[in-house]
C-alpha cells in the first residue's frame, strides 16, 4: 500500500481512576492499550469487538476528542496527536464522525438546514446563499428533499435523522469518516438502507471509513478490512472475506459464530462459540494473553506473555499463541 490516509502507531488512551492518596490515580482504565492501525485512502475499516473493549475511545483519540496517552496518529504523513486546537480545527475538515443517536445528535432548536450548515459557517466556507445551494445538494446526496431543510428535527424518524446526520458529517468533503455504531440505534428494518447509502457515498467521493461496530453481521458485506479488538488490543486484522471465512484468533472465530450465514445448509451445521464470563476490567486486565480467561485453547505461555500480532497471510495478522506462533529467532 502507499501511504495510508491515516497510520496510528502503539496507541494507548489510559484513564486515571480518582480516589488516591494526595489526588495521585489508583490506577488506570487501560481503554486502548498499544493499538496499531491503518487505513488507505477510500478503504473501509471495521472496528469490531464487544461493548467495553476500547473502539469509541480509539475513534475518539483518532479524531482528536480524547488525548492520547503515548503513541502517534499519522494523517496524511503528518503526526497530528499532539497538534494544538488550532490545527486540530482545521483538521476538522478532513475528519469528520457519525454517532450512534442521530436524535441527540441534532440540535432541537435550529432546523436541519442550519445544522448542515454549521460546520460551513464555522469554517467561513461560502455566502450564506451559496450555503444554502450546498445544504439542498447534501439533503438530495443522502435521500432527502431540499424543501426538508426549514424543518427541525423531530419532523423526521431516526433513519432519516441519521441521513442529516451523515450529510452535514459530509459538507465539508472530508476524507475520512469515523462512524462510531451509524447503524445500532436504528429499526433492524432501515439499518441496510443506510449501509447501502453509506456504501454509495463512499465510492462516489472515495471516503475513507473506520466503521466501529460490536455487530459483526453488519460488516462483512460494508468494509474491505477488519480489525477485531479486545481489551484495547487488536488481536485479528485482514481482509474482511479472509477473516469471515478462516477465522484465526478464537476471539474472532467465537464473534463470527453467532453471526448467521447467508447458505442454511452452512448455518445448520455452524457451531455457536459460546464465550464463558464476561470481558475482564481495563482497569485490571489479566496478565499475558488479555483473551486468557475465556479462552478455550489457552495453555501455559498464554498466562505468562501477551502475544504479539504475527503475520499469517497477505495483510492478515492475528496475536494468538496457539493458533499464530511467533516465528522462532533465528539465532546469530
Ligand atoms: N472518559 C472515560 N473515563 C474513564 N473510563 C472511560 C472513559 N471513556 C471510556 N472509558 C472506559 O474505557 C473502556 C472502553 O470504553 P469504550 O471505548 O467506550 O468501549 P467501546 O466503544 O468498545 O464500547 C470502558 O471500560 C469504559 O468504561
Ligand atoms: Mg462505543
Amino acid at each position: 500500500m502507499s501511504q495510508p490516509l491515516l497510520s496510528v502507531r502503539d496507541l494507548k488512551v489510559h484513564f486515571p481512576i480518582r480516589g488516591g492518596l494526595l489526588g495521585k490515580p489508583s490506577g488506570w482504565v487501560k481503554a486502548v492499550d498499544g493499538v496499531d492501525i491503518d487505513i488507505g485512502r477510500g478503504e473501509s475499516v471495521a472496528l469490531v469487538g464487544e461493548s467495553g473493549c476500547g473502539k469509541s475511545t480509539l475513534g475518539a483519540a483518532i479524531l482528536g476528542m480524547q488525548k492520547p496517552t503515548s503513541g502517534t496518529i499519522m494523517f496524511e504523513g503528518r503526526e497530528i496527536s499532539r497538534d494544538t486546537a488550532a490545527t486540530r480545527r482545521a483538521l476538522s475538515r478532513e475528519l469528520q464522525i457519525v454517532f450512534q443517536d442521530p436524535v441527540s445528535a441534532l440540535n432541537p432548536k435550529l432546523t436541519i438546514g442550519e445544522s448542515i450548515a454549521e460546520p460551513l459557517a464555522i469554517h467561513g466556507v461560502g455566502t450564506a446563499g451559496e450555503r444554502r445551494d450546498r445544504v439542498a445538494e447534501l439533503l438530495g446526496l443522502v435521500g432527502l428533499h431540499a424543501q426538508h431543510a426549514a424543518r427541525k428535527p423531530t419532523a423526521f424518524s431516526g433513519g432519516q435523522r441519521q441521513r442529516i446526520v451523515i450529510a452535514r458529517a459530509l459538507a465539508l468533503n472530508p476524507k475520512l469518516l469515523i462512524l462510531d455504531e451509524p447503524v445500532s440505534a436504528l429499526d433492524v428494518s432501515i439499518r441496510s438502507q443506510i449501509l447501502n447509502l453509506l456504501l454509495d457515498l463512499q465510492k462516489r467521493f472515495g471516503l475513507s471509513y473506520l466503521f466501529i461496530s460490536h455487530d459483526l453481521s453488519v460488516v462483512r458485506h460494508f468494509a474491505d478490512r477488519v480489525a477485531v479488538m479486545y481489551l484495547g488490543h487488536i488481536v485479528e486484522s485482514g481482509a474482511t472475506g479472509d477473516v469471515f471465512a478462516n477465522p484465526v484468533h478464537p476471539y474472532t472465530e467465537a464473534l463470527l459464530s453467532a453471526v448467521p450465514l447467508p447458505d442454511p445448509v452452512a448455518q445448520r451445521s455452524r457451531r455457536r462459540i459460546v464465550l464463558k464470563g464476561d470481558l475482564p476490567s481495563p482497569a485490571n486486565p489479566p496478565k499475558g494473553c488479555k483473551f486468557v480467561t475465556r479462552c478455550p485453547l489457552a495453555e501455559a505461555v498464554c498466562h505468562e506473555t501477551h502475544p504479539p500480532l504475527v503475520g499469517v497471510g497477505d495483510g492478515w495478522q492475528a496475536a494468538c499463541h496457539v493458533r499464530a506462533p511467533a516465528p522462532l529467532a533465528i539465532p546469530g
